[in-house]
């Protein structure tokens, strides 16, 4: 099988500088050999957008219209990799995105479930990032990929596609490269409230809870993951999204401010009480075991927001997050 790997530097769905360093730190320790040795062809795709854009040394972003920061370069940068992930995804590749901020996730989402329809999803995260526009607290464009996407979370009339940057999610969008418009009755990219499991929540704000209750959205927080142990919680997560169809694809996204703070510290909005070291690895290796993982982000790696230490801690996490959920197993 093959996996393409996708550098995507994206900061401005946050307001750190910083985030952008986490590709080029995963791929000079070897992510690309680590997975040849696990016995996956590696197809090395071009960074999305490249420095100049990701890079946070670039002149100050355009205003926003809404409350959306930084719309249009997160919305381009969502498009970029949206029509990377669903051309690698069409061709049967393993789209493996590597952040950047959460933001990010848009587009690697919009451009697999286009592909794959079918799509579930498993939300590895402190934070839901189930906000839009329209009841966001703080505007952070990577608290809202969620939201952007979830049938039933843009209000009563108002339209995704009239945020700024994110024409290319509307019904009337026109296509282009990549992107093509949607005709013949398909719809844009949605996700199902059902097609969607929360593991290791807690920080969410209030009209995110309002939402997941309302949505009757699948969450296991990290109450949870203490009343019934990660094993139980990984079981019935992977059977809520499998249940109806055993051999659906599914969607990883890692965000790595879900592990505690003690073990993950260089990242832009840590919350103490996460999963341990051990249970950030497990989610990962369990999910590959189910054999239906088929694309994946892991995002939020910050390295200038701890010391050195706390930098190269999380940084070799990630990596072994990545190689755990692409199936590197202890035995
Ligand atoms: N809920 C907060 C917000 O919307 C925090 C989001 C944090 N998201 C993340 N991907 N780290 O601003
Ligand atoms: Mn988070
Ligand atoms: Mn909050
Ligand atoms: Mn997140």
């Amino acid at each position: 099988r093959t996996c393409s790997l996708i550098p995507c530097p994206m900061t401005f769905g946050q307001p750190f500088t910083g985030t952008d360093m986490g590709p080029e730190l995963l791929m000079q320790k070897g992510l690309p050999s680590m997975l040849s040795n696990l016995g996956w062809r590696v197809d090395r795709v071009p960074e999305v957008l490249g420095k100049s854009f990701g890079s946070s040394s670039s002149s100050s972003p355009p205003p926003s219209t809404s409350n959306a920061k930084n719309s249009s370069l997160v919305g381009l940068g969502a498009l970029s990799l949206a029509k990377l992930c669903l051309k690698k995804s069409s061709s049967g590749n393993f789209p493996l995105t590597l952040g950047g901020d959460h933001s990010i996730s848009l587009g690697s989402l919009a451009g697999v479930l286009r592909s794959r329809p079918a799509t579930g999803v498993i939300w590895v995260d402190a934070h839901a990032d189930l906000n839009t526009p329209w009841i966001s607290e703080s505007g952070n464009m990577h608290g809202m990929p969620v939201g952007l996407l979830m049938e039933g979370m843009i209000p009563e009339g108002k339209k995704v596609e009239e945020v700024e940057g994110l024409e290319w999610l509307g019904e009337g969008w026109e296509g282009e490269e990549g992107w093509p418009a949607y005709k013949d009755g398909e719809k844009p990219p949605v996700l199902k409230p059902s097609s969607i499991v929360y593991v290791g929540l807690r920080d969410v704000d209030k009209e995110e809870r309002e939402a997941i209750k309302s949505l009757n959205i699948k969450y296991y927080s990290m109450y949870d993951i203490d009343r019934l142990g990660i094993g139980a919680v990984m079981e019935k997560a992977l059977e809520h999204l499998l249940k109806d169809d055993p051999s659906r694809p599914l969607h990883l996204s890692y965000d790595i401010d879900a592990v505690d703070p003690g073990q993950a510290p260089a990242t832009g909005t840590t919350v103490r009480g996460g999963l341990t070291y051990r249970e950030a690895h497990f989610v990962a290796e369990r999910i590959a075991n189910s054999g239906n993982l088929a694309s994946a982000d892991l995002v939020e790696l910050n390295p200038t927001l701890s010391d050195d230490v706390g930098a190269e801690e999380t940084v070799d996490l990630g990596l072994q997050i990545l190689t755990s959920m692409m199936g590197k197993s202890i035995i």
